[in-house]
């Protein structure tokens, strides 16, 4: 895909099985293979329980994220509380605001249930990604899956 390329890109959420097979696929690609993420982390039992998208371009699914609400709200914050994560998108769709996309629209999922904010755990190299879409950082830097990660969290105006 080149910048050059105008591709249709359609996003829904996941409506069956099958489809969430092809979020984990590309999450397999993109976590386990490309980050080395070990499989055993990748995959967890809030995944039953998610919101999930799926990105298809021209009928191919090339990116996915996920919504989960979280039991109660981060340290320091009040309300309903989401987290976002699993975002991946395959290597060769990046940079042409597939990441942006989904963002959005989970950000937009969160909205609906009348979330009071989103937070994430950012690998510190994608950490521009998420300000760029208002997200603050919060508390320093940890390790998760061998990768060094900061929690960012966004507050949600619901006007
Ligand atoms: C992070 C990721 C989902 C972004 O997806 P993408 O489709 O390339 O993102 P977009 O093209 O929508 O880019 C959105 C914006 O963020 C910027 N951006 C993208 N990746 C970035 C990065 N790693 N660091 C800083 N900025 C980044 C883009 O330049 C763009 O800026 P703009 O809107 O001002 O033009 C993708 O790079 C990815 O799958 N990475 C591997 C998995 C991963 O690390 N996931 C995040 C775990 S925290």
């Amino acid at each position: 895909m080149t910048a050059s390329e105008d591709i249709k890109l359609v996003i829904s959420q996941i409506k069956n099985e099958a489809e969430l097979f092809q979020a984990l696929a590309i999450r397999e690609v993109v976590f386990i293979e490309e980050q080395h993420v070990p499989e055993t982390i990748e995959r967890d039992t809030e995944d039953a329980r998610a919101y999930h998208l799926l990105v298809f371009a021209e009928g191919h699914a090339i990116g996915t994220g996920r919504l989960v609400v979280l039991p109660s709200a981060p340290k320091g914050e009040k309300g309903t509380w989401g987290q976002i994560g699993r975002m991946a998108v395959l290597q060769s769709h990046r940079k042409h605001g597939v990441g942006n996309l989904l963002l959005g629209e989970l950000e937009g999922e969160a909205r609906r249930r009348g979330l009071t904010g989103v937070l994430v755990h950012s690998q510190l190299y994608a950490l521009g990604f998420y300000e760029r879409h208002g997200y603050r950082t919060v508390g320093a830097v940890f390790m998760e899956a061998g990768i060094e990660h900061v929690e960012a969290h966004k507050r949600l105006d619901r006007s």
